[in-house]
């Protein structure tokens, strides 16, 4: 295993198996009341939060906690991590250079994924990306979890993705490749997952023998698929966006017609939080075939998982 987890290409097929198998034992063992083992033994894990989170927060501080390690969490306003120079209170790579003389590992949700790279580079700890502009690795292994924990098997199933070629569209593009899940994404014109990250997917779908495919339109993405997944038109840091892209997003809220479109027992994927009436309808956010809180759930299991693989 890579010492980072800055993107999925940094996983191997095996290794992503791995993770989400051992996610389970944790998943099988919280059912049955047993969530702390202390596996991590008084490891601690430095958390630098640049943007705001709930579900990565909450999981990997619990997943820290359960299992007998130590999280401490840093704010942007604490510690300015992307602020360096000028504006900030120290560099990255200095900020990486202190924390490595602290802790274990470094968990980082920044707005610039050179800022993952130069963390990765600095520090001999792990780093692991909990989401910068343009990966969502921990999301994607969750995701996969989810698909796995509802679907009999991976064979043959077709993912489609409506909305945003975004840093959760592009992980769970990436991930689905690797491990052999047919993708479509249909996406406005202008907002599709870069071409340097479709390259990479596409080298990983050769191997794994199923296909990808990047269109325009909703119903043909949408058609026969086994998971129809969304995520917000606006991501943290586009907030000044916001009009432009409600227009250009026009025709891409996923509601009930557009299911139809899908397998009758097709599920309703997202990685939340959820903008109800923009991305996603209510009647489909609550529908018996949404399973976005079981989702939201395996990211704790998954937090685990990679903290023992991690530490
Ligand atoms: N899905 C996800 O990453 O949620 P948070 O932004 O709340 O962590
Ligand atoms: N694409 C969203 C995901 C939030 C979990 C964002 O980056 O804000």
């Amino acid at each position: 295993m890579k010492k980072d987890l800055t993107c999925i290409s940094d996983l191997a097929k095996k290794e992503i198996i791995a993770i989400v198998k051992r996610a389970f034992e944790f998943k099988a063992k919280s059912d049955c009341g047993i969530r702390h083992e202390n596996l991590l033994n008084g490891k601690f894990v430095a958390m630098i939060f640049e943007k705001p989170s709930l579900r990565t927060k909450v999981a990997f501080e619990l997943a820290a906690a359960y299992l007998g390690g130590i999280p401490i969490f840093l704010t942007s306003s604490q510690i300015l991590a992307s602020g360096g120079g000028e504006h900030g209170r120290e560099s990255i790579p200095d900020i990486a250079r202190n924390l490595e003389r602290f802790v274990d590992l470094v968990l980082a949700r920044v707005y610039s994924h050179d800022t993952i790279k130069i963390l990765a580079k600095t520090l001999k700890k792990p780093v692991i990306n909990a989401l910068c502009d343009k990966h969502h690795p921990t999301q994607a292994l969750a995701d996969l979890m989810a698909i796995t924990r509802h679907k009999k098997s991976l064979k043959n199933l077709k993912v489609a993705f409506i909305g945003d070629g975004n840093n959760v569209a592009t992980s769970l593009m990436q991930i689905c490749a690797t491990v052999g899940i047919n993708f479509a994404i249909a996406s406005p014109k202008g907002y599709e997952i870069p071409i340097v990250e479709q390259t990479v997917g596409a080298e990983m779908a050769k191997k794994s023998g199923v296909s990808l495919h990047f269109l325009k339109s909703p119903k043909d993405a949408a058609k026969n698929a086994d998971v129809i997944y969304t995520d917000t038109f606006i991501s943290m840091g586009q907030e000044n966006e916001k009009a432009k892209r409600l227009r250009d997003f026009k025709g891409y809220c996923v509601d009930s017609k557009l299911l139809k479109f899908a397998k009758p027992d097709a599920i309703f994927m997202h990685c939340l939080p959820a903008h109800r009436g923009e991305e996603v309808t209510n009647e489909v956010m609550d529908c018996q075939n949404s399973i976005v809180f079981d989702q939201a759930e395996c990211r704790m299991h998954i937090a685990k998982s990679l903290l023992t693989f991690y530490l």
